[in-house]
């Protein structure tokens, strides 16, 4: 929304949510404190906030106002009742439906911009239909266009995303509602890359398009572990099909697996969406991207216990990154999560170290408050072999590698790419380990500092 007010300085944006906080924080003088870390965004708000764009609480005033109106509400994997684990759960979207419903004046364009289940249009449609009103005497007058417009914007190029699309998708079937919407984005996105699909036919795409993403990585993740074993290097692999055009170079890095709001959500769905139309083959078949995914998470940490002898209890292990991916401080779904709380089941000491993660946020996630009093500085001692996995939040590489028996790559930040290893490894408990998960270290710096090396996908180490 700030992109859009950024490019059309005559539309008036308002965001609203209920979340007071939130907002107060979306209005804050101070642009580093905006509830989202995206590189860029602090220099549009900055741009359209005052001008034309504003951030409320005041959500049916706004409703009431509005030409057009973007459901942008999460739709989380429900976690209980019909289709728990696996179905969205729409009580937000249906929610704010509701209230649309109720509040809207004249007519009204309900933009579905969170990615939804196929058909969900249907329930939107249904509850706004139930709301119109007819011009006549006395009564003032409703009615209500229903579009789907899903958003294919990525975590950490948010902002690049928006301003260069590789594609706009635009699902309807009343044509002034959608090319009202077309002309938004035709204010700065090329005519041809806005497309114009049914309404099924776009909510579908947003699930299909994260579901190929996936299943990518899943495919590149499985070639990894057959490259450890057979000698071959999966970047190499990577480079070499993807230089076959028709698979293209993109999303054919191997990591720790994929993580992030979308694709596991998203696929889950899918696997939903296909079973409940009685599609079992299909839903098998898609399923089992997110189970290659919790395989390769579980296959690291693994691997970290058998090549530290087969026993972590009380070691240092250093972990570099626990946000999902480089650039952004969000952590839902990142592959740190499974594997830092398999190597505390087996009792590692770990320091996690990441750039932009609250602290904070690693305890809710990893469901254990840090630890009051680390060992920070020397070689642990056997008060720390009691069983009980612990962690603390590490300021630093040297705070986090001090005592260490390995370092653990998780995130792809820029900076774990040239560490100075022969200032590192003096420091570690020897026989040291690294283990990179992203591919990202000089393999011949790690082994001249002295230290052993695991790579993802790499048969020759
Ligand atoms: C994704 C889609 O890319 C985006 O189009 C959609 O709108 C939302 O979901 P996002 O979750 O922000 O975006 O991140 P993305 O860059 O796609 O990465 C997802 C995960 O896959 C990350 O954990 C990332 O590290 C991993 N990944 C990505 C790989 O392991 N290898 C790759 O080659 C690419």
């Amino acid at each position: 929304m700030a992109v859009i007010a950024d490019h059309c300085p005559q539309i008036q944006v308002t965001v609203v949510d209920l979340n007071e906080e939130r907002i107060s924080a979306w209005n804050n003088e101070d642009l580093t404190k905006l509830p989202v870390y995206e590189p860029g965004l602090d220099a549009v708000v900055a741009r359209a906030r005052n001008r034309n764009l504003r951030f409320s609480t005041d959500v049916n005033d706004a409703i009431s106002s509005a030409d057009m109106i973007f459901i942008s509400v999460n739709t989380p994997t429900k976690t209980k009742g019909l289709g728990s684990g696996q179905a969205s759960d729409l009580r937000w979207v249906e929610a704010c439906a509701r209230q649309v419903a109720k509040y809207a004046k004249g007519h009204t364009i309900v933009v579905e911009k969170s990615t939804l289940p196929v058909r969900t249009a249907e329930t939107v449609q249904a509850i706004l239909q139930a709301a119109e009103q007819p011009p006549l005497d006395g009564i003032v007058p409703r009615s209500f266009v229903v579009l789907s417009n899903p958003e294919f914007l990525a975590e950490g190029t948010a902002i690049q995303d928006l301003e260069a699309p590789d594609r706009v998708l635009i699902g309807g079937e009343d044509t002034n509602a959608i090319e009202s919407l077309a002309k938004i984005y035709g204010v700065w996105v090329p005519p041809e890359k806005i497309l114009r699909t049914n309404l099924w036919s776009s909510e579908l795409s947003k699930l299909i398009a994260n579901a190929f993403l996936a299943q990518r990585i899943s495919s590149i993740n499985s070639v990894a572990a057959l490259c450890e074993v057979t000698g071959a290097d999966v970047r190499e692999v990577s480079k070499a099909i993807g230089a076959d055009s028709r698979i293209g170079t993109k999303f054919l890095n191997s990591g720790p697996g994929f993580g992030g709001s979308c694709f596991k959500k998203d696929i889950l769905n899918l696997v939903y969406l296909s079973r409940h139309f009685g599609l079992p083959e299909v839903a098998d078949y898609w399923q089992h991207v997110v189970t290659v995914n919790t395989w390769q998470q579980n296959r690291i940490a693994r691997l970290v216990v058998k090549n530290l002898f087969g026993n972590i209890t009380g070691k240092k292990i250093a972990l570099f990154g626990f946000a999902f991916k480089a650039n952004t401080n969000d952590t839902r779904e990142a592959p740190a999560i499974r594997i830092a709380n398999d190597l505390l089941e087996e009792g590692a000491q770990l320091a996690i170290y990441d750039p932009k993660v609250d602290p904070k946020q690693i305890s809710i996630d990893l469901q254990l408050p840090a630890s009051s009093n680390p060992e920070k500085t020397s070689i642990p001692t056997n008060t720390s072999l009691t069983g009980e996995g612990t962690w603390w939040p590490a300021n630093s590489i040297n705070e986090a590698t001090k005592g260490s028996d390995a370092i653990l790559i998780l995130t792809e930040w820029e900076h774990f790419e040239d560490l100075n290893w022969k200032e590192i490894a003096p420091h570690m408990r020897q026989p040291a380990w690294v283990f990179d998960s992203r591919g990202v270290v000089n393999p011949s710096e790690v082994r001249s500092a002295g230290l052993r090396l695991w790579r993802v996908g790499d048969g020759a180490t």
